[in-house]
Formats: C-alpha cells, structure tokens, sequence
C-alpha cells in the first residue's frame, strides 16, 4: 500500500517537473545564430543583413511571437572550408534554435546540408546558390533574398533590349559567380545576344588587370560582372582606370553598386544594374524603412538591409503561427510558406521552393543612390529545378 503511494507520489513530481520544463523552455529566449562574415571582402554585407535583422526585432519591442530573443554570433569570414565547423559551432555548441546566414554562396552551402541533416530552421538573408532552392530544398530552410540565377537573369534581357550583340562576362570563380554568369546568359542569349567568354578569377582576389586587357583586345560590346562589396568597389575603379567605360558599357546585378557607391565615388556613374531593390522605390513602406533604419544606424539602407530585416520578418510570421513554440516546426513551416512578406522592396511570395517570387527593377547609379528606373521582369520566380519537398 506504502509503496504504490510512493510511486504515485514520485510519479506526480516527475510530471510536475516535466511541466515546468516544458513551460521554462516556452519562457526561455529563443536562440538565434548569426553565421556571417564580419571580416573579410564581405564583411559590411553581413553587418547590415544584422543590422536589419535587429531593426525589425526592435520595432516589434524586441520580442517575436512574445518571445525574448537571445543572439549569438560567428564569423565565417566567407571561407567554405571553415563552413561546416562554423555551423556546427553554432547548433552544437550554442544550441541555437534558428539559423541566420550568410552572404557567400559556397559557405551558405554546407550550411544548409548541415541544415537539413539537423532539421534547424535556417534562414538565408543574402546567398543565392542556386541548389539551396533546387535539388538541395528542404522545408526547415527560406531564403528572404534571391537566387543568384534571378537579377542575373533580368539583366540579360535588359541587354538584349538594348539591342547589344556579344557580351563577356567576368566574376569569381564560385557558385555565386558563375551562377549569375549564366543567369545573365540565358537573359541574354533568349533576346538573340552572344556571351563569347566567360573571364573568371578566384575569389575574393581582385588583381583584374590582366582580365581587362583581354576586354580590351575583344571589344565586346558589353560586359556583365559579378561582384560584390570591397571586390565590386576595386572592379568598377579599375574598369574606369582602364578606359574601358568610354567603349563598352558595364553590367551588372546590383549588387556591383549596392551599398558601394559612395566608395566607387565617380567610377559608378550612370552604371546600370538588376535588382530586387532600389534607393528611391519611394514607397510608404520604403520610406518608413530607410527612415528607421538611418535613425538606427546613422547610415543608408541598402539591399543586404532590407534582406535581413524581411529574415525577421519571416521568423516572426513562423513564431506567431506556432503560438510562439519555436519546437512547433510544421506549424512554423506552414507559417512562413503562406505569408505575404511586407517587405520595404515591395510584397511578395515564397515559391514553393522558398524563394522570394519578386519583381527585379531597373536601376542606374546616381549620386550615393541606385535610382530606380522601372521594371524590368515582373514577379520573377526562380526555376527551382530539382527541388523535391
Ligand atoms: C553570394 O555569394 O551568393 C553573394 C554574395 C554577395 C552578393 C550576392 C551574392
């Protein structure tokens, strides 16, 4: 009789305990990884994607869903043979709850193999690896930026439109690269153009010299590049140093002036790119944005910006449909994948891979701002080819 009142009694207080951790783990912050670069060519990139990020959170009173949140921080100073350590760093050793990363197509690779192995929700507020909405898709992972193939695209039609015959394309020589390379062919090659070489160097060196030389022996009558951050400033001052600009027209994603033009100074005039954002969208919505986040940070928004803001957007959108259980994965998933992002570019849809469906616009540099001059594909969606979910 003692006995079985014993293991009642022991039975209860184990329920009670399990109880309350369940409610101290509903009460506990969620834990959100940022693995970006802090260092290296990339670097300013990754602080405005945090940035961003923190201004959505503030403007929500710092919580999501109700939830306190609590940050840590990795730089994987955007060297894929440190990626899967770095990852592991964080869902290991820190135990996060959400990942938040990166810039660099190649590290945000084994990030989201390590991802899906683990089954942590990851969210990717630039890198545009192609795969990651493709044959690698996984229901825990969102992207809130783009697919490298998207503005690369855009861009080639619009050079097509402007009746150009042979293109070249130079970039690094990595996933995001050679991705927009071909991104930028397709558009192009559809409107009757000719890419007639592919130039490449590895990342993130910028020694261009010689590859100018060979633009300059071929006289394309365009050139489209990939760069971006401290790489894409040092491009487009020695592609200006070269004399090449006089003759033939430079093209780009916008990422070649995003959140660059005040150090490319002079050299970036009148330079046309793609992108999904621009500095004078001129919107309520926009404007509201870049008003807060120059109060915030004393500095202007750019593209990176606004993508890890809509990264906290999503999580919050995930949370909320999960009653704030950050453990609710289906609910979370279902969350973000129906949302409409309000995004400071304009609204949109995830695919059904998870990647933003999105208008590129047409920009051309002016003064610090990549003045927005129109659409050039409305709602673009990636191909997702390969993505089974
Ligand atoms: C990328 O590696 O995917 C990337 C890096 C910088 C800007 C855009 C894309």
């Amino acid at each position: 009789m003692h006995a079985q009142l014993n293991i009642l009694k022991l039975a209860a207080a184990a329920a009670a305990l399990s109880f309350a951790a369940g409610a101290s783990a509903q009460n506990a912050p969620i834990k959100i990884g940022f693995m970006l670069p802090y260092s290296g060519t990339y670097a300013s990139l990754g602080s405005m994607i945090e940035d961003g990020f923190k201004l959505f959170v503030a403007e929500q009173g710092g919580k999501l869903a109700g939830r306190e949140l609590q940050y840590f921080k990795v730089d994987d100073e955007s060297e894929p043979s440190k990626a899967t350590d770095n990852v592991n760093k964080l869902i290991k050793r820190d135990q996060v709850d959400v990942l938040v990363g990166t810039v660099h197509s190649g590290v945000a690779l084994s990030m989201a193999k390590v991802a899906k192995d683990t089954g942590t929700l990851l969210i990717i507020p630039n890198a545009g690896a192609d795969a990651i909405t493709g044959p690698m898709c996984a229901k825990n992972i969102f992207r809130s930026s783009f697919s490298n193939w998207q503005p690369a695209y855009a861009m080639g039609k619009v050079a097509g439109e402007r009746r150009h015959k042979k293109a070249m394309t130079i970039t690094w020589n990595y996933a995001a690269g050679t991705e927009s390379a071909k991104g930028f062919k397709d558009g192009f090659e559809k409107g009757g153009g000719k890419v007639t070489q592919d130039l490449l160097l590895p990342f993130p060196q910028v020694e261009f010299q010689a590859l100018l030389t060979q633009i300059a022996a071929q006289k394309p009558d365009a050139v489209y590049a990939f760069f971006a951050g401290a790489g894409a400033v040092k491009f487009v001052k020695d592609y200006v140093a070269a004399g090449l600009n006089k003759t033939i027209p430079l093209y780009g994603p916008g990422f070649l002036t995003d959140g660059t033009l005040e150090a490319q100074g002079a050299a970036a005039q009148g330079i046309v790119t793609t992108l999904h954002y621009a500095d004078n969208l001129n919107t309520p919505r926009d404007n509201a944005f870049r008003l807060a986040f120059a109060k915030a940070y004393k500095t202007n928004a750019d593209v990176y910006a606004v993508q890890g803001y809509d990264a906290a957007q999503m999580l919050s959108a995930g949370l909320k449909a999960a009653g704030g259980n950050i453990k609710a994965m289906d609910k979370i998933v279902a969350g973000i994948s129906t949302m409409t992002v309000d995004s400071p570019r304009g609204k949109f849809k995830l695919s059904k891979a998870h990647n933003p469906v999105q208008d590129m616009y047409l920009r051309v540099a002016k003064g610090n701002l990549n003045e927005y001059k129109g659409i050039a594909v409305k709602a673009l969606p990636d191909p997702g080819v390969g993505c089974k979910m």
